[in-house]
């Protein structure tokens, strides 16, 4: 991108900025070879172009084998530092939280919620959306920010039409 071009997108309003990355979400979808090049590809962009997204990665819901195991949350595709958390159970963080009861959560000052799970010092809010496929929770989007309160309402729903594509990609090619 000219570096103009990049300048112009920066200070698009949110609105029209993350209509913009709809668009572009939409094409990549259409484009994606399978839901994991899809979700590195979501992955990427929203690294790239939201600057107060500083980590932002998917977790994958690890069916337990014969009942013997807790269903686990599993690290998928991420941008940003590796994180400690590689898998999480369901009872544990917010990403647990978030995958359990199946709900956006949204999380302005993780120092004050004690489900956090820290992976960086620097890490001051977060945003986690489950992702469904035929109604079922099967992981989970997770954005971590520098910044306290990152997470708008336009936010939510961005993240949120994120999620969704991905559930949908996934609907077509699990049985
Ligand atoms: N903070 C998350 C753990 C995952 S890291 O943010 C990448 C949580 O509380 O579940």
């Amino acid at each position: 991108m000219r570096a103009s071009a990049a300048i112009t997108r920066t200070l698009m309003p949110t609105t029209a900025k993350n209509e913009d990355i709809k668009k572009e979400l939409h094409q990549l979808a259409l484009a994606a070879t399978s839901a994991d090049h899809l979700m590195s590809e979501v992955t990427k962009l929203l690294h790239e172009r939201m600057l107060k997204y500083n980590w932002v990665g998917f977790y994958m819901l690890e069916e337990s084998s014969a009942g013997k195991q807790q269903p686990m949350l599993v690290l998928g595709a991420f941008q940003g530092a590796m994180t400690p958390h590689t898998r999480i159970p369901l009872n544990q963080g917010i990403c647990g939280a978030a995958a359990s009861t199946g709900k956006t959560v949204v999380v302005d000052d993780v120092s004050k919620d004690s489900r956090y799970l820290a992976c960086s010092l620097e890490t001051k809010s977060e945003i986690v959306v489950p992702v469904f496929v035929r109604g079922k929770v099967v992981g989970e989007l997770d954005i971590d920010s520098h910044f306290p309160a990152a997470f708008t309402a336009g936010d939510r729903e961005l993240v949120e039409y994120c999620a969704n594509l991905v559930g949908k990609h996934l609907e077509t090619s699990r049985p």
